[in-house]
């Protein structure tokens, strides 16, 4: 499924982004070859950054990211 149309990124590419490292959209653009445009996809991204760094492992048990960085909430 398509979760930037600017930038032709599905949710298997951002979610390969993420798990790579990638916290902050920019950096998830950056890892797929994209930019910032139109920020409709943003929320969505920092939904899938929440959602697989949840997943990994953390010094607070897995969920550090979601509960360090406001944005995300
Ligand atoms: S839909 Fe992702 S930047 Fe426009």
């Amino acid at each position: 499924m398509y979760i930037c149309l600017c930038n032709g990124l599905t949710d298997t590419q951002v979610a390969a982004a993420v798990a790579a490292g990638a916290r902050r959209p920019k950096a998830v653009y950056e890892a797929c070859g994209g930019r910032a445009q139109c920020g409709g996809c943003t929320r969505t991204i920092l939904a899938a950054i929440r959602e697989v760094a949840a997943r990994q492992p953390g010094p607070l048990g897995g969920v550090w990211f979601a509960r360090a960085c406001p944005a995300a909430a």
